[in-house]
């Protein structure tokens, strides 16, 4: 099995899983990496590992380069099995001497395996560690993705080991972000940060300034999912900055099912007020759109337009997955509106405009139902509702 020598010293050996098509809920359509590094320093030190269905990929491209003896130092940057489930197979085949890691990911590994006799090391923000010729400087990032994330950076070789954050889930035979198609990289990271970092923007922005006040001389971002980034790395750096802050354009998602085509032909109609205002559309048909790719969209989007017909005094099945999914995440456009058609108790818009209150979204129109079939007089409010969501967007964007 392949390593790659990343920097003098430091080898990717971690696992590709090219089938991964589901992430709590994600699609990962391209599947997944999960990174690893070894550094063959005076200490012998493992950085993360891999899910446990993974473990012999990590082990045997490890044992390349450490044909035999035990690591150092194995440093844990977040709990979560995707980097954790081999553990216990490293541990049986490496012993290392110790475990480094956030007290929180100490916590955590000991609740998911019971092994509170590794030899745990515990670290925090400012803390660094000698491996002989190179230092460790520890970064600890809470919720990004979980208590217990934290950032390795290793100082002389400007690296950046960074778990979750600017990952993308990406299975490819190439390691290095200039190695591959550069929009396909792009909107797997957005598709990422949409599915994964979005709810956590906040933490971004102060992490960001963090990382600009330590003046962290970064030349290479490695992490643990998808491509190292060696040639954009202040692209990345520039875009999870522009994500964190909500930054948005005169684009609206308009999400919408339809029982016997009425919905739609609504949607057809608001998606026409939206264009005569200068708006980017996405026309997310539920009944083939993923919710993750929808939340994607919606990552740079200023408006958020929902419809449904009314089911059982409520939406359809679709809808309420996506508002399920959407409303954990928290997207950041700020305008909406909602519409549908019904044949007696019609409650549906009524939910959708409650739903996107929940979400923090302003309505730009009351709503619209339309009973059983529009007519050409219905599908001209449909319009209008189109171009107030329209107008409220370009109000906001000063256009
Ligand atoms: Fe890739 Fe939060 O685990």
């Amino acid at each position: 099995m392949n390593t790659l020598e990343i920097k003098k010293d430091i080898f990717w050996v971690g696992a590709i899983d090219w089938e991964l098509r589901d992430f709590h809920g994600y699609s990962t359509e391209r599947g997944s990496t999960y990174n690893a590094f070894l550094v063959m320093d005076e200490k012998k030190t493992l950085m993360d590992s891999v899910k446990s269905t993974k473990s012999d990929e990590l082990l045997t491209r490890a044992r390349k380069i450490l044909p035999s003896g035990n690591l150092d130092y194995l440093i844990l940057n977040h709990a979560e099995m995707d980097h954790t489930g081999s553990l216990p197979a490293v541990m049986r085949e490496f012993r290392p001497e110790k475990v480094i890691c956030s007290r929180a990911c100490m916590d955590a590994v000991i609740e998911h395996f019971g092994k509170q006799d590794w030899p745990f090391h515990v670290v925090k923000t400012g803390d660094s560690l000698s491996l002989g010729r190179r230092t460790v400087r520890f970064i600890e990032t809470k919720m990004l993705h979980w208590p217990d994330s934290m950032f390795s950076f290793l100082e002389e070789d400007h690296l950046l080991v960074s778990s979750d954050a600017f990952g993308q889930h990406y299975a490819t035979g190439e390691r290095f972000d200039d190695e591959v198609d550069q929009s396909e990289l792009m909107k797997q990271s957005a598709k990422y940060y949409a599915n994964i970092i979005l709810p956590y923007s906040g933490l971004v922005l102060k992490l960001l300034e963090n990382v600009k006040a330590m003046k962290l001389e970064i030349d290479m971002i490695a992490p643990d999912h998808g491509l190292i980034w060696r040639k954009n790395v202040p692209a990345i750096l520039q875009a999870y900055g522009d994500w964190a802050s909500g930054k948005v354009k005169a684009k609206a998602v308009v999400a919408y099912d339809t029982m016997w085509g009425s919905t739609a032909t609504m949607a057809h109609a608001v998606i026409d007020g939206l264009i005569s205002q200068g708006l980017q559309v996405k026309a997310a048909d539920l009944k083939g759109w993923h919710r993750s790719d929808v939340m994607t969209e919606l990552l740079d989007s200023a408006a958020f337009v929902l419809g449904s017909p009314t089911l059982n005094n409520g939406y359809l099945p679709r809808m309420a997955d996506l508002l399920c999914y959407a409303r954990g995440l928290k997207p950041m456009c700020s305008v909406g509106g909602a519409f549908g058609s019904y044949g007696w108790g019609g409650e549906s818009v009524k939910l959708l405009n409650e739903e996107l209150g929940r979400m923090k979204i302003d309505l730009a129109h009351e709503g619209l139902k339309v009973k059983y079939v529009p007519s050409r007089d219905d599908l001209d409010k449909c319009r209008e509702l189109g171009i107030s969501v329209g107008r409220k967007v370009m109000e906001m964007l000063g256009a």
